[in-house]
């Protein structure tokens, strides 16, 4: 494992047909919900600081969706490109998950992609962000009432009409992808991927692969798990994922934070950070598996940022992913990804 300081970082073209962009999106959600309290000015300032991190003219991804704080996601978003230099708020992009259902009480109420509910979605969103379009548009989990080929279908006629560029899926399996990409260009795929959640090589890969899909990761660090900065002591508000995800839950914590301490000694004979080698393996996955990949990081302060950047400087060699596969082997993790509920909404998993 080597580090290259000040190295230009090369862009990444999302599959066939999506855009250009820094190796490194920028995922927002924590800025708004599911992790605890988040800081606002440092949030916005999270947010300039990930815009300017780019070389000039290299577009930007930022991550959200509509149901992150309920519009207080894409509210933020608004205030940070707003106030951001003109060239990077040109430069940026924005990618957004719809379909969530709410209550009053903040619970979740499932899934709707009907047609004319994509377009009445899509209408706020663009409102909220203060944008004439979106750039990559997608339902977060497939509407089981709803053929995907009729969501795809409604975001395609956004795309003819100027309010959408390019289409998105997320969390869904093969064979969706194959339906969904049959219906109208896909540019990637959004999808949970990191050294301890590594269920999409099987399938899902080399179905991205085959279609020309790239992939945005996410959860590279696992919520935080695999970061190097997550212990036992650490004390969860209500309303935290993470306080309700079976990863992260007694036993199955230690065993996890035992596959990090594992994976810190890797990191540390080569003077790089946990979080770094965890983002490192998930950018060095692209070349591997000939797909498009960029993950999306779920920084929400401007020192964790300046950590993850500096993962794009690591280069790892055959024998380095050897040694962190050997820290944190396939199928190592403790528990499930998410709580069995929302597993049941998760076409990739079916
Ligand atoms: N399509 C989907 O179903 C889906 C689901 C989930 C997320 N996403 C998207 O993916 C994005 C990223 O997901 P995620 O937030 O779960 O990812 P993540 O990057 O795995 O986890 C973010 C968490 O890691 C912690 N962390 C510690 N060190 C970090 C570092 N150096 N850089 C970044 N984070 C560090 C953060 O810390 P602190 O607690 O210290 O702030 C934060 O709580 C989200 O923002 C969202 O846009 C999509």
């Amino acid at each position: 494992m080597t580090t290259h300081e000040n190295t230009t970082p090369t862009p990444r073209t999302l599959g066939a047909t999506g855009p250009t962009v820094f190796p490194l999106g920028l995922g927002c959600m924590g800025m708004s919900a599911l992790y605890g309290e988040a800081d606002r000015s440092e949030s916005l300032a999270t947010v300039h600081a990930f815009l300017e991190a780019a070389p000039a003219g290299m577009n930007t991804l930022l991550d959200t969706g509509d149901f992150y704080g309920m519009g207080h996601n894409e509210l933020l978003i608004n205030e940070a490109l707003r106030t951001a230099p003109a060239a990077a708020r040109e430069a940026a992009l924005t990618s957004v998950k719809f379909g969530a259902l709410r209550t009053v009480e903040g619970g979740f109420a499932g899934y709707d992609g009907r047609p004319a509910a994509v377009k009445n979605f899509l209408a706020y969103s663009l409102q909220r962000l203060g944008r004439d379009h979106i750039d990559i548009y997608r339902i977060a989990r497939v509407d089981p009432d709803v053929p995907i080929e009729e969501t795809v279908g409604a975001i395609a006629e956004a795309v003819q009409a100027g309010h959408v560029r390019h289409i998105g899926l997320s969390e869904v399996g093969a064979d969706t992808l194959r339906r969904a990409a049959a219906v109208a260009p896909i540019s990637d795929l959004q999808i949970e991927y990191s050294l301890i959640s590594r269920g999409i090589e099987a399938e899902i890969l080399p179905a991205a692969r085959e279609l020309g899909i790239g992939i945005t990761a996410y959860g590279v660090l696992s919520r935080g798990l695999i970061s190097g900065h997550f212990s036992r002591d650490r004390e969860l508000g209500p309303g935290d994922f993470r306080g309700m995800s079976p990863r992260f839950q007694g036993e199955n914590l230690q065993r996890n934070l035992d596959l990090v301490e594992a994976l810190r000694k890797v990191a540390a004979e080569k003077g790089v950070s946990v979080a770094q080698t965890a983002i490192a393996w998930v950018l060095a996955q692209g070349p591997r598996h000939g797909v498009d990949i960029v993950p999306l990081v779920g920084a929400r302060r401007r020192d964790r940022l300046t950590e993850a950047l500096g993962a794009m400087q690591v280069e790892l060699t055959a024998a380095d992913l050897s040694a962190i596969e050997a820290a944190v082997p396939a199928g190592a993790a403790a528990g499930d990804r998410y709580p069995a509920a929302q597993m049941a909404h998760l076409d990739s998993e079916h």
